[in-house]
């Protein structure tokens, strides 16, 4: 029997168990094939005892509605940067890639499939350099990384979005306000535009277009003289006001690697404050419901064809490789690709001018 690692690493997301579920269901028509899991990403090979588990039809039936993954995940650690605690108390990452090659060697594990993001992909690349038989397949609700049209997770993020921004319209004109809504999406904009022209909001402002809090209040008090009395801004997590500043948080996490962003609608808020906006404002921060949730049935479509393209890729020994959406087709592309660089929103492409054509302000 040859046996088939899945591993979901990163962030969750919306589908998740969708490309599980699309894994296990077509490596069913092969005999001579298992896929097990690994719990957490590769904490589950790397913890001892093993914490692997069997995926059967039984272990995913009905498993493709459900948000989360049945897997477990964590976004810290991983081999080549295992959390060790130094004795003055701060966190080291250790280089544990070697010791987990060998394990699953023994464990008899042929080929390894790892669902995740950059970050996820960057370890996949590093294990491939290393001799492991590894595909990948590209998860993120923030739809940032290349090499891919689209990521799986990220039309259901959109659509929480969107219902977010319908909501607080009502709101906003009842109360003639301008409500500030932040959505997530760390360097790239997607989740903020795709929801601002869906719901139509009046502002949107996202990491690659920097605002400027002064043209900003110059638009929306010409807006509100003409008698529209409220506005609706959609902000991405990691905006930039012109002066380049942006908003962290401190992370309470252990031997978390990443910055934590979120609140970045209360700097804005301030910002406006101080630049002469008089008008009530309210600000609602997103946050992980984005992340949360049944997958739209786009997303699971798009998860059901990473699955099953991933374990085809598996019996044509096509390692090495990520799973792309390029439209209309699924399609292998070098991992070197996706992980090379970011697929940010481009100020001058073809959704950027649908945007401003609709009125929406970029605060540029
Ligand atoms: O990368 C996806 C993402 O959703 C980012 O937009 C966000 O900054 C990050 O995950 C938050 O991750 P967590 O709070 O789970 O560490």
């Amino acid at each position: 029997m040859k046996r088939v690692l899945v591993v979901t690493g990163g962030g969750d997301c919306p589908g998740l168990n969708a490309v599980i579920r699309a894994i296990v269901k077509r490596a069913m028509h092969e005999k001579d094939w298992e896929v097990v899991g690994s719990i957490q990403a590769f904490d589950g090979i790397l913890r001892e005892p093993t914490e692997i588990v069997i995926l059967d039809n039984k272990a995913v039936s009905g498993i493709h509605v459900r948000g989360g993954t049945i897997l477990g995940t964590t976004n810290k650690g991983g081999p080549f940067a295992w959390p060790v605690k130094n004795d003055d108390g701060t966190w080291s990452g250790v280089d544990r890639s070697d010791e987990m090659l060998r394990k699953l060697k023994h464990l008899g594990i042929d080929a390894v499939i790892n669902i995740g993001g950059d970050g996820s992909q960057r370890i996949s690349q590093a294990l491939y350099e290393k001799g492991c038989n590894i595909i990948g397949i590209p998860k993120t609700i923030d739809n940032d990384l290349s090499g891919t049209d689209f990521t799986f997770g990220f039309q259901t993020a959109v659509q929480t979005a969107t219902e977010a921004v319908d909501k607080l319209v009502t709101t906003a004109a009842s109360h003639n306000r301008v409500l500030i809504l932040e959505v997530m999406g760390r360097d790239a904009g997607w989740i903020a535009l795709h929801a601002s022209i869906a719901a139509g909001a009046e502002v949107c402002l996202i990491p690659e277009i920097p605002y400027d809090p002064v043209k900003l209040v110059k638009r929306l008090n010409e807006r509100f003289d003409k008698g529209k009395g409220f506005a609706n801004i959609v902000i991405a997590e990691g905006a930039k006001s012109v002066d380049g500043s942006m908003h962290f948080r401190e992370s309470t996490d252990k031997s978390y690697a990443n910055k934590h962003l979120g609140g970045v609608a209360y700097k804005l808020m301030k910002e406006l404050k101080d630049a002469g906006l008089e008008v009530d404002m309210r600000e609602t921060v997103l946050g992980h419901l984005q992340r949360g949730g049944m997958p739209t049935a786009n997303d699971r479509i798009l998860a059901a064809q990473f699955g099953v393209k991933a374990f085809e890729m598996v019996l044509e020994k096509d390692f090495g490789k990520m799973v792309a959406y390029h439209h209309p087709n699924v399609i292998s592309v070098p991992l070197v690709e996706a992980i090379g660089k970011y697929n940010y929103v481009l100020p001058d492409s073809d959704i950027v001018r649908t945007a401003y054509g609709l009125g929406i302000c970029f605060g540029n």
